[in-house]
C-alpha cells in the first residue's frame, strides 16, 4: 500500500507519522523541500521518542519520501489532503490530483469544517472523494471521522475506513454535514466556554480547571484552543456559522480579536497562555 499526504503542517505531518509508524510507503508533498524536511525531522523526533519509551520497537523513516511535485503521488492508493482550510485551493488541488493519480486512487480530505461534497465537485470522479478527519494532535488522538460525501462510492469509503484502522485509529462513519460529528458539538461548546469567561468573570486558569476537574476534560478549553490555534478555530466557527446560521457557532468577538492580533496560541508563542 502507498499513501500520499499533501501538506505537512501540524495535521499532515501527524498523519504522515501515523503512516510511517504503520509501516506504509508514504509520499509527503509540501510547497518547498525545506518545509517537507522540517516535517520529516519532527516525525523522526516523535517516533524516536516512542522507541526510547518502549512504545514501539522500531520504525523506518526511509518509508517517507518527500516531494514538491504532485505527480509523485501518481501511484498512491490513497491521497490525504491536509492543506490550508480554504475551499478554492482544496478544489484546485483535487482537480489536479484527479489528473495525476491512478483512476482508482481514493482522494481524501482532512477538512474539519468545509463540505467534502463541495470539494469533490471540482473533480469529474466525485465517487472516489471522501473525508478522513483526524484530530489534533493526530498521532495522539484516537479518532478519525470517515465522511461519506453525497457521491462517495462504497468502495472508496471502505478503503478509507480500512486505512483508518490500519493507522491504529478508531474510525467512525458519518455523512457530510457541517462539522461532521465532533466539531458540530465541540466548536459551539468551545465558543460557549469563551463567552463564559466574560459572563462569569472567571479567569482563564479557573475556567480550564473547572472543565478539567468538573467535567473530566483532558485539557481545559483555553489550553485546547491554544493547541488547535485560535485562527483555525475562528475560521472553522465561521464556516459552520455560514452553513448553519446558529448564533453559538459564531466565534465570540474576543476570539476574533485574538486572531486579528496574532495571538494564535502555541504556534505563535502566545494565546490564552504564553509558551
Ligand atoms: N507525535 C507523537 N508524540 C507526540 C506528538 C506527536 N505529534 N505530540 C506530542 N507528543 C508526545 C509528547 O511529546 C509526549 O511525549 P514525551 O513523554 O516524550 O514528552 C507524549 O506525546 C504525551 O504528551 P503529553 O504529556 O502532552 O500527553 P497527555 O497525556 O497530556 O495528552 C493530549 C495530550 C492527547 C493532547 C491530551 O491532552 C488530550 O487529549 N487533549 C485534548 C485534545 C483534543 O481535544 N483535541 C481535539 C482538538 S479539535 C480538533 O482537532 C478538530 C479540528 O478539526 C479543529
Amino acid at each position: 500500500m502507498k499513501v500520499g499526504v499533501v501538506g505537512l503542517g501540524a495535521m499532515g505531518s501527524g498523519i504522515a507519522q501515523l503512516c510511517v509508524e504503520a509501516g506504509i510507503d508514504t509520499v509527503g508533498r509540501e510547497v518547498t523541500l525545506e518545509l517537507a524536511e522540517g516535517a520529516r525531522g519532527r516525525i523522526d523526533h516523535f517516533l524516536t521518542r516512542k522507541v526510547e519509551k518502549g512504545q514501539i520497537e522500531s520504525f523506518d523513516i526511509g518509508l517517507l519520501s518527500l516531494t514538491t511535485d504532485l505527480s509523485d503521488l501518481a501511484d498512491c492508493d490513497v491521497v490525504i489532503e491536509a492543506i490550508v482550510e480554504e475551499l478554492a485551493p482544496k478544489q484546485e488541488l483535487f482537480a489536479k490530483l484527479e489528473r495525476v493519480c491512478r483512476a482508482d486512487t481514493v482522494l481524501a480530505t482532512n477538512t474539519s469544517a468545509l463540505s467534502v461534497t463541495e470539494i469533490a465537485s471540482a473533480t469529474s470522479s466525485p465517487e472516489r472523494v471522501v473525508g478522513m478527519h483526524f484530530f489534533n494532535p493526530a498521532p495522539l488522538m484516537p479518532l478519525v471521522e470517515i465522511v461519506r460525501a453525497e457521491l462517495s462510492s462504497d468502495a472508496a469509503f471502505d478503503i478509507a475506513y480500512a486505512l483508518g484502522e490500519r493507522l491504529g485509529k478508531h474510525p467512525i462513519r458519518c455523512h457530510d454535514t457541517p462539522g461532521f460529528v465532533v466539531n458540530r458539538v465541540l466548536i459551539p461548546l468551545l465558543n460557549d466556554c469563551v463567552r463564559v469567561l466574560d459572563e462569569a468573570r472567571v479567569s482563564v486558569e479557573d475556567l480550564d480547571a473547572g472543565m478539567k476537574h468538573g467535567a473530566g476534560w483532558p485539557m481545559g478549553p483555553c489550553e485546547l484552543l491554544d493547541l488547535v490555534g485560535i485562527d483555525v478555530h475562528v475560521h472553522a466557527s465561521e464556516a459552520l456559522y455560514d452553513k448553519l446560521r446558529e448564533p453559538r457557532m459564531a466565534a465570540p468577538p474576543r476570539l476574533a480579536a485574538m486572531a486579528n492580533a496574532g495571538l494564535l496560541g502555541r504556534k505563535s508563542g502566545r494565546g490564552f497562555y504564553t509558551y
